[in-house]
């Protein structure tokens, strides 16, 4: 490339989601807010976390923060995979402890038939119009990643009452009453696609779906139960903007996870992106793939294994660097930093 000075953060993103080749990989950060930058920490004292995310002011302040800071090409939108149960009918908290708690864990059928997907669009119709925001403040510079849950990460949320290890409960539910749990997926796509265009609509460049609890299915139920319905979403949205799957631990299954019909592989530290790139086509970018662990390390250790992941992709048209999951919250702002850097002055 050699007018890279004219290209945009925004043009350099999009060509690395669709495989073409770029001066240097784009880079922005899984759950970039997190609880890691002091800004954030300092608007969290006034609102509660929902309450960020349902004003679309505020929600758009937090998606900026760590672009001002980190000058990532893509910022992604402040929101949570939990607005969508929430819009259906189940509504969340965060707990001070950590992790997020759902007001009741469905159980039965009752439960199930309650949701409804019609409500979506009245109820978080905040986030679309937090990418407004954002797209005034940042013009046609950097893209925009709207985002949603996987339906099948989404269930396990709402079927566990919360973050749970293995969703024991929900794959327990899944083989005993098959049905229940379908009707239940269905209703997440509905409102799924109901979501996404309305942030496409609003501006979203780019898409990511978050499958982070595919790894916790039997491989032989990935498809029926996550695969196919990530990619009716994708089929639904269709080809109008670039999509990204991040299925986490979902090793044994990259074919599946193609046939998503995804632009992009999100793909978890647990794996060597030169492996996953063997088993995949060429026309598929894969993005990823820093231990998280490295941001609460000395900065010279994350720099190593920044430089190591460049050098692997070196040469890979369709490589946008990522962490492998999302900023722990205690993460070093001189790691991060650190890290930015030497992907951004990679030549
Ligand atoms: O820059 C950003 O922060 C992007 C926005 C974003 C958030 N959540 C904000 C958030 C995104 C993309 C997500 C996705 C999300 N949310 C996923 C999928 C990706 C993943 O990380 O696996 C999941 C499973 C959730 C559900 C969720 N939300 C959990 C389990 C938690 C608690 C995490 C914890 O460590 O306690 C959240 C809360 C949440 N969502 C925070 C942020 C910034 C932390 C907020 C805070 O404590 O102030």
């Amino acid at each position: 490339m050699n007018n890279s000075e004219s290209i945009t953060h925004r043009d350099r993103f999009l060509r690395a989601c669709k495989c073409e080749s770029t001066d240097r990989p784009p880079i922005w950060m899984m759950r970039q807010a997190g609880r890691s930058l002091p800004e954030y920490r300092a608007l969290k004292e006034g609102y509660k976390f929902t309450e960020l995310v349902q004003n679309p002011e505020l929600a758009a302040e937090v998606t900026l923060q760590p672009i001002r800071r980190f000058g990532y090409d893509a910022a992604v939108i402040f929101s949570d995979i939990l607005v969508i149960s929430e819009a259906m009918g189940q509504p969340y908290e965060l707990l001070e402890q950590g992790g997020v708690k759902v007001d009741f864990a469905l159980n039965s059928k009752a439960d199930v038939d309650k949701l409804d997907p019609s409500r979506v669009l009245d109820h978080i119709a905040y986030t679309p119009e937090a990418i407004r925001v954002v797209r005034k403040e940042l013009g046609d510079e950097r893209a925009i990643i709207g985002f949603a849950g996987s339906p099948w990460t989404l269930a396990s949320f709402m079927v566990e009452g919360g973050s749970s290890r293995d969703n024991l409960r929900s794959r327990a539910l899944l083989y005993s009453e098959p049905k229940l749990f379908h009707a239940l997926l269905e209703k997440i796509t509905e409102a799924t696609i109901i979501y996404l265009k309305a942030q496409i609509e609003a501006g979203a460049d780019v898409i990511q779906l978050f499958d982070s609890q595919g790894g916790t299915l039997a491989p032989n139920k990935f498809w029926e139960v996550s695969g196919r319905w990530m990619q009716q979403i994708i089929a639904a949205i269709g080809g109008t903007v670039p999509t990204i799957v991040f299925a986490r631990n979902v090793h044994h299954n990259w074919n599946k996870v193609v046939q998503t019909g995804a632009s992009a592989l999100g793909i978890d530290w647990g794996i060597r992106l030169s492996d996953v790139c063997k088993e995949i086509p060429a026309h598929v970018a894969v993005q990823g793939n820093l231990d998280p662990a490295l941001l609460i390390a000395e900065p010279e250790a994350a720099i190593g294994e920044t430089q190591t992941i460049l050098e692997e992709m070196r040469g890979r048209d369709g490589f946008i660097f990522n962490l492998g999951h999302g900023v722990p919250p205690n993460a070093d702002i001189n790691a991060i930093m650190a890290i930015t850097k030497t992907v951004q002055n990679f030549k």
